[in-house]
Order: structure tokens, then sequence, then C-alpha cells
């Protein structure tokens, strides 16, 4: 690249692109997810609550919590998605896990706000909300001392780690140089695309962080022969000041594209980086497994080949593991939610080649999952207008369960209106109505042009009611109604 050198030379985990990344964060706040900048489906769908959440039950049934209540605590948790589909499933398993805090924490003062402000997520029982830091040294008063869930999922890309090298057996620090183009605005949220990056190799000690656990880790990578690899430095100090709150009961999950192995990085050069605005780095995970494991704690690792959505769970201090095992095999060991996610993507290009069957079964299996309904409704709604009134409940049944799982995070808002049209076609008025009410309070929070909901506003059906009338003082109001009267 051609342009400024702004940095020389700087270790991985202090350069500035960490401050970029988090001025990107700071100034996206939520409408990462609304406007659909970064992706996030696959870390925060019903299917991967599920899972996540059959891991804490298990590890609950194994003692892991001593009986006490549970708070946990899910890191970066941007849209909050995944923590409203994890209350849902553990509120489903109240006998085992009776009392239980989830905790939404994230940096961004515009993602706090916009969770505190959210209807749903600030009405929902058992969540709470607290910034944290991951990059710094410190934990906020909401984590109490005591047992701990932690989730990461999509996180320990987005901070700080280091880059090391291995050349001729002996490990050194890849340190990164950066070229700002000339004419690049560093406050933009375009910076972090347009930099180039350099990297050199420095010796270093053996003492390299000055902690025992963490150097033996690195040195470990030592004997890997010829290979580059980044140490999630962040996210391993965050963990341990974690399982320090904890008193040694954690049960810590993370799940992000990257190795669990640590042989992935034989024969690699440069971080693997992605561009979405902000960057991301492939993770270590296997630096986590490993550095706990010396402090005895039992781990779980999914398959070297799934880097995709590579997901790992730590146990510390579980009086037994046994239950987790078996989950950790039913959820994630043996398939997990990469293989939901393969498996969708195959379907989601043919559903309009499904039956009804098929479509709900799939919309079941899914747990009602949002994503699912608004790729396959045309097909649904129409299998659904071929129907005889008596196989309809199943429908009805179907529908339902999407709006109930549904969290709105900023999106264009218009699964309600999708809901209630199906409710509607599948012969059930009065869930029509409420549907399209919710439709038209998510409107009325954040007015755009849409012109589903018109469509709502027209077969809801009440002219006095001001979001009604809101709707319908939008200009395509008067064209969608003459050609809806002119067509039946
Ligand atoms: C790629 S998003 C992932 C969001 C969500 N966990 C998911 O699975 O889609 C990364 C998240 O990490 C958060 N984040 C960035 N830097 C952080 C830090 N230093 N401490 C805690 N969270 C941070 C961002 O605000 C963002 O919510």
């Amino acid at each position: 690249v051609d342009g400024e050198l702004i940095e020389r030379d700087a270790p991985l985990s202090r350069s500035r692109l960490w401050d970029l990344q988090r001025r990107w964060f700071e100034l996206a706040g939520e409408r990462a997810w609304s406007e659909e900048v970064l992706p996030s489906y696959v870390t925060t769908n019903p299917t991967m609550a599920a899972a996540i959440a059959s891991l804490i039950v298990a590890w609950v049934r194994d003692g892991g919590s001593g009986g006490e209540p549970v708070a946990i605590v899910e890191l970066g948790a941007g849209p909050g998605r995944l923590g409203w589909h994890v209350a849902r499933a553990l509120a489903k398993d109240a006998h085992v896990v009776p009392r239980f805090t989830y905790v939404l924490t994230d940096v961004p003062a515009r993602t706090l706000a916009w969770w505190r402000a959210h209807p749903q997520l600030a009405s929902a029982a058992n969540l709470a909300f607290a910034r944290l830091d991951v990059e710094s040294g410190e934990l906020p008063p909401e984590i109490p001392a005591g047992p701990l869930v932690v989730i990461a999922t999509y996180l320990f890309d987005s901070v700080r780690c280091d880059a090391f090298a291995v050349r001729d057996g002996a490990l050194v620090e890849k340190r990164v140089s950066l070229v700002a183009p000339h004419g690049c605005d560093l406050d933009g949220e375009h910076a972090l695309g347009e930099i180039g990056r350099a990297w050199s190799d420095h010796p270093i000690d053996a003492a390299h962080y000055g902690d025992p656990d963490l150097d033996a880790v690195l040195a470990g990578y030592a004997s890997l022969g010829r290979a580059e690899l980044t140490f999630p430095i962040a996210g391993l100090r965050c963990l341990r000041r974690l399982e320090e709150r904890s008193g040694g009961r954690l049960l810590a999950i993370a799940a992000d594209k990257g190795f669990v192995d640590a042989r992935a990085y034989v024969g690699r050069s440069e971080p693997d980086t992605t561009h979405h605005g902000c960057i991301s780095i492939a993770v270590n995970l296997n630096a986590f497994k490993s550095d706990a494991e010396r402090r005895g704690a039992r781990t779980f690792a999914t398959g070297p080949a799934r880097i995709r959505l590579a997901t790992i769970a730590i146990a510390h201090g579980a009086p037994r593991t046994a239950e987790l095992a078996r989950a950790w095999d039913e959820s994630f060991g043996h398939a997990g939610p990469d293989d939901w996610y393969a498996l969708k993507r195959t379907i989601e290009r043919r559903y309009s080649d499904c039956t009804l069957d098929e479509l709900l079964g799939l919309l079941r299996t899914s747990r009602g999952d949002d994503n699912v309904l608004r790729g396959c409704a045309g097909a649904l709604f129409e299998r659904t207008c071929e129907t005889p009134p008596s196989q309809l409940p199943p429908i009805r049944a179907a529908l339902a369960e999407v709006l109930d799982a549904y969290l709105w995070v900023g999106e264009p808002a218009d699964l309600p209106f999708l809901v209630g049209t199906g409710l509607h076609l599948a012969g059930d008025p009065d869930g029509a109505r409420a549907a399209w009410a919710i439709a038209l309070d998510l409107h009325a929070r954040a007015p755009r042009p849409c012109p589903r909901l018109a469509l709502g506003g027209l077969w809801l059906g009440d002219p006095d009611d001001p979001r009604v009338a809101a709707v319908e003082a939008e200009p395509m109001w008067v064209d969608l109604r003459d050609r809806l009267v002119k067509h039946g």
C-alpha cells in the first residue's frame, strides 16, 4: 500500500489496529446487525442456543454449579439474540437449572443503550446487561462471585491477539507495521479495510508473557516445525479473570472461525484475517484448551476440520463430567450447529420444491427460526392455500412457534407481518390480528417505508388505531389499497 507509515513493528496485541477496531464497533453499535453488516446467523440461531443450553443443563446435572444459582455471562453479545434464545431454552429446564441470570455484556455504549431500551430484552425474566471489556483488566460488579458459565461466539476473533512464527524450531514474534493510504480517514468506518499490513520477525524470551501457564502453552507450539499462529492473549486473560471470579467453578463455551488443533498452523503464513467493516482473525481455540488443561480442566472440542464454527467447552472444578461429555457429543461433537447450518443452506436453495410436510418439518426442527420462515414463506403460503381446513392446525402451530421465539434486532420489521399473513391464510384471524399488531408496534418504533406493513395495516382493519393511521399515511398506501381492491 502506498501511503503513510502509521505504525512500525508493533506486537500485534498492542497495534493501533485494535483501536480502530474498537472505534468501528463503537460507531456501529447495534447497526452492525440491524443492517446486516456482520454475519451472526450461525452463532445466534435457536439451534445454536439449544446446543449451548444443553451443555449448561448437563454441567449443572454434573454438579458444576454446586446447587447454587448460576450466572451466565455472554461476552461481546452484540445483537443479544443468542442470549435471548439460550435463556428461553433454559427456562424449559427449570427443574434442573431453577435459578440463573444471563448477563449480556459488550462494550459499545450504543449496544448497551439499545438492549436496555429494547422492550423484549428489557422485560425478559433472567436477562441482565453489563459493560464488560474483554481487553481491560477488570470485571464489572454485575458478575457475581460463584459458579459461572461464560459464552463467547464470534468474539475472540474480534479482540486483541498476538502473532508468532516457528522458524528453525524456535518461536519468533511477528510484529506488524501499518500503512494508511493517502487520504485514509483513520476515524472513519472504512479505515480497517484500507490500511496495509506488513510483518517482521522478532526474537522472544522464554518468559514472554511472564505467566507460567501462558508461556508453557506458547512454548508448546515450537514443536510444530514450520508454522505461523496467533495467540489470543486478551481472551485468555479475560477467561482467567472469570475463572477466578467463579472460584474455580466455570463452564466456558467458545465458538468461532478458528482452529482447535495446533497442527492446523503448520504451513500457514499471516494471520487468517477477514474484513467486514471490522476485522476478524481466525481464533486459536487450541490455546484456550491447552491453558485450561494445565489447571486440570476437562475440555471438549469439535473435530479439527470443522473450522467454520470451531467450538470448545471447558469445565473447571466440576465434580463429574459424564453428563457434559454426553451432551457435548450429542450437541456439538458428533454433529453440531455448523452441520445444521450446512443442511439449512442446502434446503433453502429449494424451498419452492418442498412439500408442506417438508416445510413444517424444517420449521419445527429449526425451533421456530425466523430466518427459516423468512426464506420459505412464499412456498409455505402457497401450500397453505392448497391445504384443506382440517390440516391447517400444524401450520398455525409452526407459525406461532416462530413468533414466540422471535427477537427483533432492528432489521426491517416484517417477520410478525409474515407470521400474521400465514396465520390469516391458515384460518386463524385472531392470531393474524395479534401478529400484525406486533408488526405495527415495531413499525412505530422504527418507522420505515414498508409496503408489507401497510398491507398488514389494511387487514388489521382498525382505522382508528393511530399506528394504522401512521402506516396508512405512507405514500405507497393508496397504491397498495387500489391494487388490493382491484385483485379482490
Ligand atoms: C463479531 S461480533 C459477534 C457478536 C455476537 N457474539 C455473535 O455471535 O454474532 C463481535 C462482538 O464483540 C464485541 N467486542 C469488540 N471488542 C470487545 C471487547 N474488547 N470486549 C468485549 N466485547 C468486544 C463487539 O462489540 C461485538 O458485539
